[in-house]
């Protein structure tokens, strides 16, 4: 697992904006009075949204703040999980599973592939600035091993040919950048398996529960 690095630049001020303000509030509404803080985690998340992927230092004094927690605790919540970034990764933010199910179906291959073709060393921009790349822990999708996630969407039942493409993608195709806004509405690259099989479905046809059309 590797280390969170916290980005030495920081923005001064961050505050939520209108519209995440009431997304906030409202999630804050959905705990019972004197237990606002277990919307840390939402908050964060909306936080990193809004700042293009990443959270600045002021983002959890912010939400220390809302939530009338210590500053250290939202920085413990921030600092532990991987799905927080604390310093500036790409629009692309390529996450690829190395535990162990996704390892030994060759997860390293994948990790090669974000080597050569986004960054030598993970966590670093590549060289146009749009993707960077990071090795996380199981993001539980081990029935389509090996797998990546790219912003929000997951990508299964990967291997080193498959990987390249959807990465070339990314990084070469000007109409990506262009529709970046709308990427998930477009699906392009379309996430999922790429075995063909509907989610994690047997590899070789289903053996059991055969007239239960939705097991
Ligand atoms: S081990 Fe990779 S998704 Fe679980």
């Amino acid at each position: 697992m590797s280390i969170k690095k916290v980005s030495k630049e920081q923005p001064d001020k961050f505050e939520f904006n209108p519209k995440n303000l009431e997304i906030a509030n409202k999630i804050i509404s959905n705990y019972p009075k004197g237990k606002q803080k277990s919307a840390v985690m939402p908050l964060l998340y909306i936080a990193q949204n809004q700042n293009h992927n990443w959270i600045p230092l002021a983002a959890i004094k912010y939400i220390a703040k809302v939530l009338s927690m210590p500053y250290i605790k939202v920085y413990e919540v921030a600092t532990f999980y991987s799905m927080y970034n604390l310093s500036p990764v790409g629009k692309y933010f390529v996450q690829i599973c190395t535990t162990t199910p996704c390892m030994i179906r060759g997860a390293y291959k994948l990790v090669e592939v974000c080597k050569e073709k986004i960054s030598e060393k993970e966590k670093s921009l590549s060289k146009d600035g749009k993707c960077s790349w990071m090795e996380v822990e199981c993001l539980g999708a081990c029935v389509n091993a090996p797998m990546m996630q790219i912003n929000e969407d997951y990508y299964e039942d990967l291997d080193k040919e498959k990987c390249e493409k959807i990465i070339n993608q990314i990084i070469n195709d000007k109409k990506l950048e262009e529709i970046i806004e709308t990427i998930y509405q477009n699906k392009i690259p379309k996430p999922g398996s790429y075995s063909g099989r509907i989610n994690a479905e047997p590899v070789n046809n289903r053996k059991t529960l055969l007239g239960n059309k939705n097991a």
